[in-house]
């Protein structure tokens, strides 16, 4: 039934000042999905385009979310209220929406997910609740729930929707954290087809040839769309970080640390992924006994401002280790000890892997190798990808190696 609303390039209304500023969101979403840099600013042409959107509002709490930091977390209510005050004539979707990004703002991620996964019963082509359900089944590291989430719409979309290799670059990485490495790698090298300016799909691919140790094609595919990717957000450098871990994979660590220095290591980010990229990088090399020299004080720095975040257990997780590897063993424990009292999954996985972190640093061996041990087969649902968490199995296995 027409509802004299506009509506997106998929076709959901949307209750908006007119077809200028539903056209400035569109825009913003298809820059989102492709992540890149000009993102924020047209989202801000959305808003200056109607200022009183409802999607609008939610998408800029989103991506504060999205971010993972304490400060812009702390900027969400307000952002919220600015989404609810247009509540009153918005659509059941918009509703939903306002909804789940509440939600998302007290912490309960589960019950997120579910608000989008209604929403995407109702509405299979809004790509905006898919690719948030995706990423936050992600970190919670549900990945059957990631890939259901995506089968589930794709009836409704075929080539001729907007963004539909995005989609498949969803599904693409959904399988291969599920194990299915072949259709990952037909379905993510089909969406790189369509569309190579979707690094969520170059990295797919990467994913697979990084878990079935195919380093020497892995370095190739990722290098040979550089120029798509490296145009990205601030993902670019976990494409580098991924093609570092197949340097490594080769044993070429001098590339690897180059990498770092020249590729991965940005001075001016405060992002939390780049933290995670960069600890992860030196905690693996000096797993093979490289001496990463004085690269450790800079990132821990970076960290200390993350004290505090208990935005997601997989940063803290990494945020104690950078503390911990420059020697700021104090603060390391305080902030073990504070995830311990955050109750969840910050006591239940994060405090527990923070403690073996610091107990590795420290030479406690033993105690490493019993923490991590008591956590091996939780530690998935801290969240992030396979060859991610793949750091605490190397972890284990070096602790347990000077144990014996
Ligand atoms: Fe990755």
């Amino acid at each position: 039934m027409p509802t004299g609303r506009p509506t997106d390039q998929w076709g959901n209304d949307v209750t908006a000042a007119g077809a200028d500023a539903v056209g400035a969101l569109d825009k913003t979403l298809m820059s989102y999905l492709a992540l890149d840099r000009q993102t924020g600013p047209l989202l801000k042409d959305a808003l200056a385009a109607d200022p009183d959107m409802v999607m609008a509002h939610c998408l800029k709490g989103y991506f504060f979310l999205l971010m993972a930091s304490g400060p812009l977390r702390d900027r969400v209510p307000k952002v919220l209220a600015a989404a609810e005050a247009g509540l009153e004539g918005a659509t059941d979707r918009e509703k939903t929406h306002v909804r789940a990004l509440k939600h998302w703002l007290d912490g309960d991620a589960t019950g997120a997910v579910k608000t989008w996964e209604e929403i995407l019963a109702d509405h299979p082509l809004d790509v905006l609740a898919l690719r948030l359900a995706h990423h936050a089944y992600f970190y919670m590291g549900a990945a059957g729930g990631m890939l259901s989430s995506v089968e589930r719409v794709l009836d409704a979309w075929d080539e001729g929707a907007p963004g539909y290799g995005f989609v498949l670059g969803m599904r693409s990485f959904a399988l291969e954290e599920s194990g299915d490495y072949g259709a990952a790698e037909e379905i993510g090298r089909r969406a790189v087809d369509i569309n190579a300016d979707d690094p969520w799909a170059v990295h797919a691919v990467a994913h697979v040839m990084e878990m079935q140790g195919r380093h020497g094609e892995g370095v190739e595919w990722i290098s040979g769309l550089q120029r798509h990717w490296n145009q990205a957000n601030n993902f670019r450098y976990h494409l580098w970080w991924h093609r570092a871990l197949m340097h490594l994979g080769r044993g070429e660590v001098d590339e690897a640390l180059r990498l770092y220095d020249e590729s991965l290591w940005d001075p001016d980010s405060d992002e939390y992924l780049d933290l995670c990229n960069d600890v992860s990088l030196l905690l693996r090399l000096e797993l093979l006994g490289v001496d990463v020299g004085d690269r450790w004080p800079a990132l821990a720095e970076k960290a200390s401002s993350r004290i505090d975040d208990r935005m997601l257990a997989f940063i803290d997780c990494h945020v104690v280790a950078a503390l911990a590897a420059a020697g700021q063993i104090d603060k390391a424990e305080r902030m073990a000890g504070e995830m311990a009292s955050a109750g969840g999954i910050f006591a239940d996985v994060g405090a527990i892997v923070s403690k073996a972190l610091i107990a590795h640093r420290t030479g406690d061996y033993p105690a490493a190798a019993r923490l991590l041990g008591d956590v091996r087969d939780d530690i998935v649902t801290i969240g992030g990808s396979h060859a991610q968490r793949n750091l605490f199995n190397l972890l284990l296995e070096d602790a347990e190696n000077r144990e014996a």
